[in-house]
């Protein structure tokens, strides 16, 4: 069965950087967060490549877009996807690779003549990232049901603009499907985006799941007074607060030992001033662990500090959830595909979980739905030096066009 057919790692490569091209930052990396100018005109270069390559386009109502090759018999698509925004100082590879692999795998098969029993999809998941309008997974919720889409319209952005509004600013909103559409299977390549594989020695990751997602917003209002007469015992400083959470939640997560993680990635103080306490302060924290019981056990731990620390500074606490993903397990068979494909191709392979957020971990709600991972250089990413050599991504476009074939037969 199409044993022998092998992706273009060239062709692939000149995509992804051509993509990166939009959005370039000055010293390296990229910037297109979702819905932005940028990422229209990444999108529109997305859906350019898509019809050269015969592919039937449509834009949902959140702006996910998808391309599809017909297959001989009008069932569910076998599905290749992840998204094109970025985070404010990401790469070229973080999610783009498994769009523009998606595309790879369609025009290696149409210069081989290939046709396939089911139709072959690609999508381009709209605010995968979740750094300009959170949750984060944002288009694969809505696509899956997971959100009404009249929520995620009036989703509100870090720059204060409504992602419904965007949407139509870039000419990206399209039509709600009557139905959740149905999926044959979903497969995503993404680079790691952590150290393990490299370090080890692996070209390839049998990704087993995605780790559960704890995002929460901290508000604190305090009061603002002067630096230099207020005594430290009449203070009502918000900044102090969001220190101490801070501290905690990195302290907790060491504590708690294992994999669990901690970020404390967003931290604003006002009125920012060398001489004024602050009055202010907003800051996030971003916990994840594999084993849900134990996120619940560090969500716990800060939530609980965090009151004790507001109530001992006489400094309101408003708390918000950005994002709660559990963990999600891929499909067993799909994973062991993975590995087996990746062995016969001989490539070293390696289960793991995945740290980072995934779309896929949302489409496996609906679908069978698995993961191929190719090494990040010093386990980088959300960096403007996220690195993947090509021999890398071509094999991991190799393993995922196989699997591809084999699902849509
Ligand atoms: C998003 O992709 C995340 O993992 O933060
Ligand atoms: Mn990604
Ligand atoms: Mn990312």
């Amino acid at each position: 069965m199409h044993d022998n057919l092998r992706i273009d790692g060239a062709r692939l490569l000149s995509r992804l950087e051509k993509l990166g091209e939009i959005g370039a930052l000055p010293g390296g990396g990229v910037c297109r967060l979702a819905l932005t100018d940028e990422d229209k005109a990444g999108r529109d270069l997305v859906v350019s490549w898509m019809r050269e390559l015969g592919l039937t386009v449509t834009i949902d109502a959140i702006g996910n877009i998808t391309g599809t090759r017909a297959g001989t018999e009008d069932l569910p698509p076998v599905m290749a996807g992840s998204h094109i925004d970025t985070v404010a100082t990401g790469g070229i590879y973080d999610g783009n690779l498994g769009v523009l692999a998606g595309l790879e795998v369609i025009e290696t098969l149409n210069d081989a003549g290939v046709t396939t029993r089911r139709p072959i999809a690609v999508t381009a998941f709209t605010n995968e990232e979740g750094a300009r309008f959170q949750p984060d997974m944002l288009g694969s919720v809505v696509y899956t049901g997971g959100m009404p889409i009249g929520q995620a319209h009036d989703t509100v952005s870090i720059d204060g603009q409504k992602l419904g509004e965007e949407l139509a600013r870039i000419g990206y909103l399209g039509e709600a499907p009557a139905a959740v559409p149905k999926v044959h299977a979903y497969v995503e390549l993404h680079i790691e985006q952590g150290p393990v594989l490299e370090a080890e020695g692996f070209r390839i990751g049998a990704v087993e799941g995605v780790q559960g997602i704890s995002w929460t917003e901290f508000s604190l209002i305090g009061q603002s007074s002067h630096a230099g007469t207020t005594p430290m015992r009449m203070r009502h400083d918000a900044g102090l607060v969001a220190a101490e959470i801070s501290a905690f939640a990195r302290k907790t997560a060491k504590e708690i030992g294992g994999d669990q993680v901690a970020t404390v990635g967003m931290f604003t103080v006002s009125p920012n001033l060398v001489n004024v306490v602050p009055d202010k302060a907003v800051m996030t924290v971003d916990l994840r662990n594999t084993d849900d019981e134990i996120l619940k056990e560090a969500e716990r731990r800060v939530f609980a500090f965090a009151e004790e620390a507001a109530k001992a500074e006489g400094v309101t606490l408003e708390k918000r959830t950005l994002a709660r993903f559990a963990p999600v397990a891929f499909t067993p068979a799909l994973v062991d595909r993975v590995e087996a494909i990746a062995k016969e191709f001989e490539l070293p392979v390696r289960r793991l979980p995945a740290g980072a957020g995934h779309d896929a971990g949302i489409l496996a709600e609906i679908c069978p739905a698995c993961m191929i991972f190719v090494p990040s250089v010093n386990g980088l990413s959300h960096n403007v030096k996220e690195y993947t050599a090509p021999a890398d991504l071509s094999a991991g476009a190799d393993v995922l066009l196989r699997l591809m074939l084999e699902l849509s037969a």
